[in-house]
């Protein structure tokens, strides 16, 4: 039943750097796009006191399901249906949404969801937490992520790397604020902002 990413077990070390930074003791985190279930598991095994929402397209729910089963992780909830590009929330708050390589998978149409999702579900001071390649205005796309972008648009046409500033123009439009955005290992970034 489960699924195994080689990419999710790379950089789950990094984000979890990160996370150790901006969750706090008793955070409620609705992720977006959980994926096998894979990084779910093991931020619940090193955030025992943050309870966090797995969510993904009803297919790809039953690998973290199988994952939550076998880590019996109490703080690990049951995963509920999230597509994006439906526009809806499967629950009315989050202290946090994280969303880790899938705003480069959906459409355009699902990022400007995700942030309307995080602008209803967030509380004043929460934050949403991006992790994934991004293109910038002032600087080429690095080779490795131009042929990322590439077979992303043979695949999908609708998907593609991101660019930072217009991702950056929508949280704002949602009322969200820049804090950080931070280079990680093989050309990734972690991006997050705060609702003001
Ligand atoms: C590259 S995977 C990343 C998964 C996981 N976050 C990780 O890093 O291992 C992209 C994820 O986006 C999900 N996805 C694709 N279309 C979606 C949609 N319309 N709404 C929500 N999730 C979607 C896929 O099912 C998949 O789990």
């Amino acid at each position: 039943m489960k699924d195994f990413a080689p990419a999710s077990e790379r950089n789950k070390g990094p984000i979890l750097q990160v996370l150790r930074e901006i969750l706090r003791r008793g955070d409620l985190v609705l992720e977006v796009g959980s994926g096998t279930g894979q990084h779910a598991s093991y931020f619940c095994s090193q955030f025992p006191h943050v309870r966090w929402q797995p969510t993904d397209l009803p297919g790809r729910l039953d690998s973290i399901r199988a994952f939550q089963h076998e880590g019996a992780l109490p703080n690990l909830l049951e995963p509920l249906d999230l597509d994006l590009l439906r526009g809806d929330a499967p629950i009315g708050f989050a202290n946090a949404v994280v969303c880790i390589n899938t705003v480069h998978i959906v459409s355009w149409k699902g990022v400007e969801n995700l942030f309307s999702l995080a602008n209803r579900v967030l509380p004043s001071g929460g934050l949403i937490y991006l992790y994934g390649p991004y293109r910038y205005a002032d600087r080429d796309l690095e080779p490795s992520n131009a042929r990322f972008h590439q077979s992303l648009m043979a695949r999908d046409p609708d998907s593609g790397i991101r660019s930072f500033e217009a991702v950056d123009a929508l949280a704002q439009r949602q009322g969200l604020t820049l804090e950080q955005d931070r280079p990680m290992p093989a050309n990734n970034r972690s991006i997050w902002w705060r609702k003001s």
